[in-house]
């Protein structure tokens, strides 16, 4: 992790979903063998899309749940590239992103988290029934069943999207704590920049090498693993 000086004390951490705990990209596979050679194009320019339209909608006052704008994104990019969308594939798609994959380390550290006594959350764009479904189907629940995630946070319920204040608002209102006191981990650059407006302590977990959003913004830190996050709760000694 690139790292400046002590790391600031935080007692709580929130997690972006897509992305950061799911893999987005993990539909390219399912992309590939449905359309051959056309599978990682489709599966960027799917998500883009998705982004596009909670940004779109969200900034005229017009949300639509996520899973709404998911199919939208997915209808969009096919006749964008030219890809036969039958309804057969776009359940499958679909299924697909429902069920997504992880990354693999995300398990152990939630589970690190827990063991070190944390209080861990979800604040997403995704629909309630999404988020439960993906945290079950990727796997984060402990030995007795119980998820290792304490918190939920939709932004259905302020009916906006990211990078909107009143949804990071959503993650400080369900601990309450401030802002800077919490942890907010995501791989999308322009999220962990929005959460770092807002006011969170943040953790940029850049998956993809890729460049700083020229923003004139850093995140508090910027990892490279999920891991990193457990460098912010250090175990007891
Ligand atoms: C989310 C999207 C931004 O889970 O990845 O909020």
């Amino acid at each position: 992790m690139k790292s400046a000086g002590s790391l600031p004390p935080v007692q709580a951490v929130l997690f972006d979903a897509y992305g950061t705990l799911f893999d987005v990209y993990s539909v390219g596979t399912l992309a590939e063998q449905l359309f051959p050679g056309r599978g990682e194009a489709l599966a960027v320019l799917w998500r883009d899309k998705q982004i596009e339209y909670t940004r779109l909608t969200s900034m005229s006052g017009r949300y639509r749940p996520f899973w709404d704008l998911t199919r939208a994104g997915l209808r969009y990019a096919c006749a964008r590239l030219k890809l036969e969308l039958t309804a057969e594939r776009e359940s499958q798609l679909l299924n697909q992103y429902r069920h997504l994959g992880s990354f693999p380390e995300n398990k152990a550290v939630l589970q690190a988290l827990k063991a070190r006594g944390v209080t861990t959350g979800i604040l997403s764009n995704g629909d309630p029934d999404m988020l439960s479904v993906a945290v079950k189907s990727a796997g984060y629940v402990d030995d007795q069943g119980r998820s290792l995630l304490d918190h939920l946070i939709s932004v259905e319920t302020v009916q906006r999207y990211k990078t909107d204040p009143a949804t990071y608002a959503l993650g400080t209102q369900a601990l309450g704590k401030p802002a800077r006191q919490v942890l907010f981990v995501s791989s999308n650059c322009w999220d962990a920049i929005g959460a770092t407006w807002f006011g969170y302590t943040t953790l940029w977990v850049n998956r993809g090498k890729l460049p700083l959003e020229a923003l004139d913004t850093e995140p508090t830190r910027t990892g490279s693993s999920l891991r990193d996050v457990l460098d912010f709760f250090p175990a007891a000694s």
